[in-house]
């Protein structure tokens, strides 16, 4: 049997190992095989990394920004070289699929290289005085960004590279240091990820990878005085918990959703099965962009229903290196929390098209009809391969049910009328709306936020570095 390794986390430049003595074990989650172990670290180490960012970040944000580039494009490079290995780690830690945990990584390095020309060609704005009525033509304001010091960059388990890079780059480039806080079931692959980083020659202290509980050190790295701004993504409850922290500090969060696939009577029903079916079970609906209920007009529902439970059964189920559609979920709770769900639609009276059916951590892909707004699955996020479709009557009736929901991430919709589908999208409570296509993040440059339960602030690479930067205004009279 081969020896099980206990990772570092990363101070200093270094991979070093806690003195708590404390190791969390890290399960796979299709063969419930130990991965490996990470440290929990104390707080008093937090403290530490924490502070040695101070000085480091200073020179950092001193360094010439072509150096910086340089660095971080040499980083991209590396993610490149290492992709299989971090690929390797990311589908036996998360579950992700061979294919899939190789794009991540190569989606990653494309993100760094882009991150860097936003923030190149990003040049200071200037403001004259002469412009605002009885203001002094003598002034005229240079805006600068400036870095807004150290960023604790909290990161979920589904995507352990992808977004945790996608806070990582725009900050790094941005001239700020980075306290790096992945979820801990993904916490072996960004060590992985930080050892490429290791190996491009960044300065020390510039990047602390801390690994530990959330419950442990989540509340204290976030409420801590060295810390001057918190990306975080991950799940609605965390997310509203961080959020009173942010007094005074600046926080961005992406949080969960319920994103509505809205399919009108004239929708191209094969494209829009093929959409739903691609939106809501890739990667087994561990997406918080994932499509987590139907609203289909009544007129089209048994046509849609039919089509999309054909498709449901023709999915591929299995373990990641066979790269099928359905995965086993993240860990036990997350699969009894699915299968609890679908108990529960199955006594509430909904029809069960297709699934329920479970073994160990895998849940098979599970499609509901007459979902009601009574109903549990109506409103929770499962982050699982359930599909509720729910029957209406008119696009009022599915607007009044989209927004009726706590979360407003994304949302789709689904006719051939642009101008119908244009006006049903500006209804829709939700960051973005995609017409006639699947709800996701990417292009990654795209702006990327939800409203109400689903977050705060703005993601997506520009828009990353505004909130992890601030304006200077350098006033020069003349
Ligand atoms: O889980 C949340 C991710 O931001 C979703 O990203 O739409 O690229 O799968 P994705």
């Amino acid at each position: 049997m081969s020896e099980i390794t206990n990772y570092k986390y990363y101070v200093g430049g270094k991979f070093i190992q806690s003195t708590s003595g404390n190791l969390i074990e890290i399960i796979c989650p299709y063969d419930q095989s130990i991965i490996g172990r990470v440290q929990a670290i104390s707080k008093e180490e937090a403290d530490v990394a924490i502070a040695a960012t101070k000085a480091a970040q200073k020179d950092w944000a001193d360094t010439d920004l072509f150096k910086r580039a340089d660095l971080l494009n040499k980083w991209a490079d590396q993610l490149e070289i290492d992709a299989e290995e971090i690929a390797q780690m990311i589908m036996r830690e998360v579950g992700k699929t061979w294919n899939d945990a190789v794009k991540e990584v190569t989606r990653t390095a494309e993100f760094i290289r882009y991150t860097v020309q936003e923030f190149i060609h990003t040049n200071d704005a200037a403001m004259s005085g002469a412009n605002y009525p009885g203001g002094s033509k003598n002034k005229f304001a240079i805006i600068k960004r400036i870095p807004l010091g150290t960023v604790l960059a909290i990161s979920p388990f589904n995507y352990p590279v992808n977004l945790s890079v996608a806070k990582l780059a725009p900050a790094l480039i941005a001239g700020n240091a980075v306290v790096f806080k992945p979820a801990t079931q993904g916490a072996i692959s960004a060590v992985k990820l930080i050892e490429s980083f290791d190996k491009v020659g960044f300065p020390a202290d510039i990047l602390q990878l801390i690994t530990g509980k959330g419950s442990d050190i989540g509340d204290y790295v976030s409420e801590h005085d060295g810390i001057d701004m918190i990306s975080f993504t991950g799940g609605a409850t965390t997310g509203r918990h961080l959020s009173s922290f942010s007094t005074m500090k600046p926080m961005v969060l992406e949080l969960g959703g319920k994103d509505p696939a809205i399919v009108c009577e004239d929708a191209d029903i094969d494209k829009t099965v093929a959409e739903i079916m691609s939106g809501a079970f890739s990667y087994s609906g561990q997406r918080c962009t994932a499509i987590k209920r139907v609203l289909v007009h009544a007129t089209v529902a048994d046509e849609l229903s039919e089509k999309l439970k054909t498709a449901v059964e023709k999915l591929s189920v299995g373990m990641p290196i066979d790269n099928p559609i359905i995965v086993p979920l993240i860990n036990e709770g997350a699969a009894d929390y699915v299968q609890g769900l679908i108990t529960d639609t199955i006594a509430a009276g909904a029809e069960l098209l297709v699934g329920n059916k479970r073994e160990d951590n895998l849940i098979y892909p599970t499609l509901f009809d007459h979902v009601t707004t009574d109903m549990r699955l109506a409103w929770e996020e499962p982050f699982g391969p359930v599909l509720p479709i729910i029957r209406v009557a008119s696009d009022a009736e599915a607007i009044e049910i989209a927004n009726a929901s706590e979360y407003g991430l994304q949302a789709s919709v689904f006719s051939q009328n642009f101008s119908r589908a244009v006006a049903i999208a500006e209804k829709i409570e939700a960051g973005s709306v995609q017409i006639n296509g699947r709800t996701e993040r990417g292009p990654d440059h795209f702006p990327f936020l939800g409203v109400k339960n689903s977050g705060m602030g703005v993601h997506g690479i520009s828009r990353t570095i505004e909130s992890m930067t601030r304006e200077k205004l350098l006033i020069i009279n003349v």
